[in-house]
């Protein structure tokens, strides 16, 4: 960890030069950070985003987080004087992660099975349709416009939350920036354990007993995946699947018959934007681990070769590739053929990889690769295309059409089988998975672009798939565009015909705001949720689109835990409706929106 947070730590009670950093803030950031921060690009927080952060999160995402490739060429001191100039405060302003009230049954144990009604992971289930059927969601469509906050809790000195809750047991399992993991109660708040990771954790977590004792998994932004005991949030094992520098993991690993299927992802892309950067030696891949030693079964890359050396470029930087094909999302899984799907992002260099945009089927015992689609051909992009300097952009200067959701296994109302999944470009293909992934049918819901199109997760009540829209767009000069992007579409899984689509209904004149939907949706009975850039979480009725409940969270909140806190941007994760409670996280700002830090339970009359 802990070396970051108690670093952090330590800094707070430390004197006022440590806490100032010695080095000239200005002329550093400018040396080190400008080139992506103040570039206006998108897919890059800019500078005012990162001055809302406290200093003590600029510190330790340069040491441990996002940012440690950039800060790994700094001293301690030169860490602390950029982040201090950058977010306008002084260090010390750092509360510890949360930590919330204590439950009075947090001695008890805790089983899986038999249990209240669960979310698990990322999309409820291994097929990640994102549907809750009414017994599980202990809500009906009717009690929707009632549903008011029963309870709230802060993320101290986050400053952005990205997890999405999970619930399991009557448990609300949790990541956070800070990288400390919570186990709450569903109905209070209080909590059971927390674990402080080594760094940010914005996976969802999934927690199985296959082993004999339950244990809750996810992984962290340097690759580093995590079991802990689900009972008291002892560390079981922990395993780092990934050497590469700028290694990641967004998507939630997936449990699965004793195994856990974990997706890797990276930030090299963002590196690539340095011109003396050597642009780019990562392959996404997925990796099996044993669910209860996290010993790997096998690891399969997207590209199967290493990067060769191609070209230099113009600053004499050996440049490699084929490289990227990141999987950014949760696999989902077939137990019954016995296979996994995956979904890929964009190639980083040239020549550009077979395996990129596209779907792969792999063999869940071995990994072999059983089938792979690529839906968009050519597509090498990174951070280097954008802005002045484009030593390292890949000649096809591709759209950046990646996928960022995973695939939705569903059995076709007429019969046979898709895989559904929404793309960057702005379409919702439709594959079959029981050939080969021939192209059922693509539809268009949205323009498409780097932070455009679909971004982070569809759902799907077998009939119909919800898909919200993003089209985020930047004005000129920086900064998002409150009047472009957002809307909601559904679109028939028999044919791909759009149905209807509800445009966004616009961000007023609220600052930083966007009316984007590109956080995941996700679908119960006669309701779809989906939330926004602008703060809002809405819901619309299935049949007509009509949004019928909509609650504003860019506000503060009392929260159990004492902190204060506050909500935000929504995007990245969609919300969890379990047992008659909606959770959802507000405060993900980081692509330019509104940051907080906050998690919501919404009940019928807040009861
Ligand atoms: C090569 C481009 C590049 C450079 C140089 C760079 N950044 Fe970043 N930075 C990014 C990108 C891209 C992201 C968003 C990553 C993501 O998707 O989460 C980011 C994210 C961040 C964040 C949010 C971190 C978090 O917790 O998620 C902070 C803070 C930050 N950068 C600070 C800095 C500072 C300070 C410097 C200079 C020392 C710097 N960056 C240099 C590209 C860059």
């Amino acid at each position: 960890m802990r070396v970051a947070l108690a670093a952090a730590w330590l800094l707070a009670a430390a004197p006022l030069a440590a806490q100032t950093g010695s080095g000239d803030g200005p002329s550093l950031y400018a040396a080190h950070c400008t080139r992506c921060h103040d570039g206006g690009s998108p897919r890059v927080p800019s500078r005012t985003t990162i001055a809302q952060l406290t200093p003590e999160r600029v510190v330790v995402a340069l040491e441990t987080g996002t940012m440690h490739t950039q800060g790994a060429s700094l001293s301690d001191a030169e860490r602390r004087a950029i982040a201090v100039f950058v977010t306008g405060r002084p260090l010390g302003s750092l509360a510890p992660p949360a930590t919330a009230p204590r439950c009075e049954d947090a001695g008890a144990s805790f089983a899986v099975r038999p249990s209240p009604p669960s979310w698990n992971g990322w999309g409820a289930g291994p097929a990640n349709n994102r549907y809750q059927p009414v017994v599980s969601a202990g809500l009906t469509a009717a009690q929707i416009p009632a549903l008011q906050v029963k309870w709230a809790f802060g993320f101290a000195g986050d400053l952005m939350a990205a997890g999405q809750p999970a619930v399991v047991g009557g448990r609300v399992f949790i990541g956070s920036t800070s990288g400390r993991i919570f186990a709450l109660s569903l109905r209070t708040g209080c909590a059971y354990w927390t674990f402080d990771a080594d760094t940010m954790v914005r996976t969802a977590i999934s927690v199985g007993d296959a082993t004999g004792r339950p244990l809750a998994y996810f992984g962290d932004v340097r690759a580093t995946v995590y079991a802990v005991d689900a009972s008291t949030g002892a560390l079981v094992w922990k395993r780092r699947v990934d050497e590469h520098p700028a290694a990641r993991i967004t998507g939630a690993p997936t449990l699965h018959a004793g195994h856990l299927y974990v997706p890797v992802s990276s930030t090299e892309e963002a590196s690539a934007a340095n011109p003396n950067y050597e642009c780019c030696t990562f392959r996404g891949s997925v990796v099996a681990l044993d669910a209860a030693t996290g010993s790997v079964a096998w690891k399969v890359y997207t590209i199967p070769d290493p990067p060769k050396p191609t070209r230099t470029n113009r600053l004499g930087a050996q440049l490699y590739g084929p490289s990227g094909a990141a999987v950014w999302s949760s696999p989902t899984i077939d137990g019954t053929v016995g296979v996994l799907y995956v979904a890929t992002g964009d190639s980083y260099s040239d020549p550009a990889a077979s395996a990129s945009d596209a779907i792969l089927a792999l063999d869940l015992r071995t990994g072999e690769v059983k089938w792979s689609q690529q839906i968009t051909k050519n597509d090498s992009w990174n951070l280097g295309c954008v802005g002045s300097d484009r030593a390292n952009c890949p000649e096809a200067n591709g759209p950046d059409y990646d996928f960022g959701s995973s695939p939705m296994l569903i059995a076709l109302p007429k019969g046979g089988r898709a895989l559904v999944v929404g793309q960057k470009s702005g379409f919702v293909h439709a594959l079959d998975p029981d050939h080969a992934g021939r192209m059922l049918w693509s539809t268009r819901v949205g323009k498409g672009g780097v932070l455009g199109g679909i971004e982070w997760g569809t759902a799907t009540d077998g009939a119909v798939v919800y898909a919200g829209v993003s089209d985020a767009s930047f004005k000129e000069g920086g900064g998002l565009n409150p009047a472009i992007g957002g809307g909601l579409a559904a679109v028939r899984l028999n044919d791909g015909k759009v149905v209807w689509k509800t445009a966004a209904p616009g961000c007023g004149d609220r600052a930083k705001c966007s009316p984007a939907q590109s956080a995941a949706v996700t679908a119960m009975p006669g309701v779809v949720f989906s939330g926004s850039v602008d703060g809002h979480m809405r819901a619309y009725d299935a049949a007509s689109g009509r949004i019928v409940w909509d609650v504003d969270t860019a506000r503060d909140f009392e929260t159990v835990n004492g902190v204060r806190a506050h909500g935000g941007s929504i995007d990245f994760a969609g919300p969890t409706v379990v047992d008659g409670v909606l959770l959802l996280t507000s405060g993900y700002g980081l692509m330019g929106g509104m940051t907080g830090n906050i998690l919501i339970a919404f009940t019928p009359n807040g009861k």
